[in-house]
């Protein structure tokens, strides 16, 4: 099987990365079931990448039913050690306009029905997720955004990506109540995926899209699906010239991450799958 080092998981509107070459799809079983659709590998600027389309390239998975922990074993397995996560969101803040794009270094996992663990049955692990996003590679992003000379677009550094279950968007109450515990963006798929990605010592960063206001802002619309689509279409084109110069900066170099150390300090049960 091909190896990869740089995965990319394709969220709403990013159903495939142009620009891989010798690309070649893997169906692949795992065993927590099958990813959402075939795993594309190939070689972007000269590095070893893998893409996936979180909810499908048909878009057929809700958020809750996202088959996360099979995406992130198959990545695991195809060697991926590098995971970039594209991901439409809501905005909480004012500054945080739609089509801008932001940098979440922090999470709060509102989800209620996802399996968000590798572990159990016997094998104990408490991965540390004090700091969620490996900021080597958040600041790889970073630069990439700069590189790319995205004149009307602004890059938030930082900030709490508030996850929940959805589908349905939030309440007005709800929205108020997320702004008010800290949250910067709100989205509906970062978790588990940036869990299961710490377990599997894979660093991690998101690069978010805001496509809207949320419903809490006294004067702009309120979320709905369309309005949300016909921004990520503005901003597909620009994330993926984004991600592609990432790469380029990742090969150059192929940083160190704590998070490529991340069950050393985590492990209580070696698990039979790791021996
Ligand atoms: N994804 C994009 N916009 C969103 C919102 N307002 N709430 C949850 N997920 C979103």
């Amino acid at each position: 099987m091909s190896q990869a080092r740089i995965g990319i998981i394709g969220g709403s509107g990013l159903y495939q990365m142009e620009g891989i070459e010798q690309a070649r799809g893997y169906e692949l079983t795992t065993p927590y079931g099958t990813p959402s659709d075939r795993i594309v590998t190939g070689v972007l600027h000269g590095a070893p990448v893998a893409f996936l389309a979180r909810h499908g390239r048909d878009h057929r998975y809700l958020p809750s039913e996202v088959p996360y922990r099979a995406n992130i074993y198959a990545l695991k397995a195809l060697g991926v050690r590098y995971l970039i996560s594209i991901s439409a969101v809501g905005s909480l803040q004012e500054p945080l306009r739609p089509l801008d794009m932001v940098l979440p270094d922090q999470f709060i996992d509102l989800t209620r029905r996802r399996d968000s663990t590798f572990f159990g049955n016997g094998a104990v692990a408490h991965v540390s997720m004090a700091a969620p996003v490996c900021s080597v590679l958040a600041d790889v992003l970073a630069q990439a955004v700069h590189d790319t000379g995205l004149d009307n677009i602004q890059l938030h550094r930082g900030g709490t990506y508030v996850c929940i279950e959805g589908p349905a968007f939030s309440t007005y109450a709800e929205s108020q109540w997320y702004r008010s515990i800290g949250g910067s963006v709100i989205g509906m798929t970062n978790m588990p995926e940036a869990k299961l990605a710490r377990e599997a010592e894979m660093a991690y960063a998101t690069l978010a899209l805001v496509t809207d206001y949320d419903c809490w802002h006294p004067r702009e619309a309120h979320v709905t699906a369309e309005l949300a689509i016909a921004n990520l279409m503005q901003n597909a084109a620009n994330a993926q010239r984004v991600v592609s110069q990432a790469v380029r900066w990742l090969a150059l170099d192929w940083p160190r991450s704590a998070a490529h150390d991340a069950l050393a300090a985590g492990l209580v049960t070696r698990p039979a799958a790791m021996e």
